[in-house]
């Protein structure tokens, strides 16, 4: 254990070392997102999809995104905290609700907000080891999945939990839980789909359990199929789960010799337990791309219809607006707010999950930026359709995070199973927690707080 901390510690110096390069490599970075901001706003309001370059489309849409959403803020009540500090203007964020709050927005004041925001993008950095103990320790929560639990199931590096992420351009607040419990006060908070959502859900619970003060006080109320739910007792609010891989239905239909068949409903939202929620955290993604679903052979059905062939990505902007229309007549914007988390990235090495793949003896995130996967296309489909919602959705935009986390996934230590054998199934698409997730958290948490919920 010694040396594991005297490693750390090196470390830790030599990203010290290197902090001085990485300053005057974020100011080139804002000098470049200014200029790319005031082209957005020479060019005009409204730059579509047509507009000149992928770069500058791309930065269109997050400005909207992250305008639509704090725009709807504007009813915070005090701020004079900073809560995200910019390196130019030591209080962005907080100095963006101070905007929000002048009456009679001018047009300049808009710009303003756009401008202060766009310098900050808190998805747009790296991993940084951290001296700190992560939120709750490896083995310390009993709501952990056996199958996320790397701890549990042997794993003996620990180096990743020890990196924090750090946006380029401005400082997040640390995750206090509770302060969020205080924020979640008599509220309801509900992950909506697949497992990668599970993932974070679980992590939130624990991070918020580490900060109870009576853990005998939190309570599972429900651990159905479809449905996970817990109490905390002392504040009155609840952490949901609600598993919903597609966010629309799967379904079942008899074909004319009568055989059951399995489709998915792209007309047709699953369920809707949660519209009552205060938060809600959507997610899709890593089920469109199994087998059954990429093929889009008699699988994707609207009404009665079901596609001979319907490409995967037409089903799921499909799918995506089924679920857009029902946000925008279901959802009170003036109650719940609206997350989506993105695409996680998966790291197999030679092979898919089914075919060999693995990730095993990974213990650092990749360096270089350069190598990181693509962008995947379902986010772009994703972007589009939130820009056109009534709703305003904050994204969650963690693909770039996830993407230099090799390091971070269950891999062999998915179950406890002895001897690990090289040849298992392993696990490169969840994470360990703690873990990735708990990051995930932190930037939920500094966005609720901006947001003064
Ligand atoms: C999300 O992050 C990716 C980089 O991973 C970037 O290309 C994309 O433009 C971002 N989207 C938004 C809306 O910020
Ligand atoms: C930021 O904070 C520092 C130290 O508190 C102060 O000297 C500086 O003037 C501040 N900058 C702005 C733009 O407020
Ligand atoms: C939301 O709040 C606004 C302003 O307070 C109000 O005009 C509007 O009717 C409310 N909408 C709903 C659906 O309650």
């Amino acid at each position: 254990m010694a040396s594991f901390k005297n490693t750390i510690s090196t470390l830790v110096q030599l990203s010290r070392n290197a902090s001085s390069c990485l300053l005057s490599r974020s100011r080139t970075h804002i000098f470049y997102i200014s200029l790319l901001l005031l082209s957005v706003f020479f060019v005009s309001t409204s730059l579509t999809e047509r507009s000149p370059t992928a770069l500058a489309s791309a930065m269109a849409a997050r400005l909207r995104l992250a305008a639509n959403y704090f725009s709807s803020f504007s009813s915070v009540s005090s701020s004079n905290t900073c809560l995200v500090s910019d390196l130019r203007s030591n209080c962005t964020l907080s100095s963006v609700t101070t905007v929000e709050r002048t009456p009679g927005n001018s047009v300049k004041d808009g710009r303003y907000v756009i401008k202060d925001l766009g310098s900050c993008d808190i998805f747009n950095g790296n991993w940084v080891l951290d001296d700190s103990d992560p939120v709750y320790l490896p083995g310390s929560c009993p709501y952990i999945d056996d199958s996320f639990n790397c701890y549990k199931n042997g794993r003996v590096d620990f180096s990743y939990v020890r990196y924090r992420w750090k946006p380029f351009d401005c400082q997040i607040p640390r995750f206090d839980g509770r302060k969020m419990l205080k924020m979640l006060r008599g509220k309801r908070l509900v992950f909506v789909g697949d497992s990668l959502n599970r993932n974070m859900w679980e992590s939130l619970v624990c991070a918020l359990r580490e900060s109870s003060k009576d853990k005998r006080r939190i309570i599972e109320v429900f651990r159905t199929q479809g449905l996970y739910s817990f109490r905390f007792k002392d504040y009155k609010c609840s952490i949901d789960f609600f598993k919903s891989p597609f966010l629309v239905q799967e379904w079942k239909i008899s074909d004319k010799i009568g055989t059951r068949r399995e489709t998915l409903r792209l007309d047709m939202i699953q369920g809707s337990k949660y519209s009552d929620a205060d938060i809600i955290v959507f997610n899709t993604g890593h089920w469109w791309t199994h087998q059954k679903t990429n093929k889009g052979k008699n699988y994707f059905q609207e009404d009665s219809h079901v596609y001979n062939r319907l490409e995967v990505k037409e089903a799921f902007a499909k799918a995506l607006r089924t679920w857009a229309k029902w946000v925008d007549a279901n959802i009170d914007r003036n109650r719940t707010r609206v997350f989506f988390g993105g695409y996680s990235a998966s790291h197999f090495r030679k092979g898919q999950w089914d075919a060999g793949g693995h990730c095993d003896g990974e213990t650092e995130p990749i360096a270089n930026e350069a190598s990181l996967a693509p962008y995947p296309w379902m986010m772009n489909i994703l972007e589009s359709v939130i820009a056109g919602m009534k709703t305003p959705v904050f994204y969650l935009n963690i693909t770039k995070m996830t993407a230099y986390r090799k390091d971070g996934h269950p891999s062999v230590y998915r179950t406890a199973e002895i001897p690990r054998n090289p040849s298992m199934f392993q696990d490169c698409s969840h994470w360990c927690l703690p873990g990735v997730p708990d990051s995930w958290n932190e930037l939920l948490y500094a966005t609720l707080l901006i947001s003064g919920h």
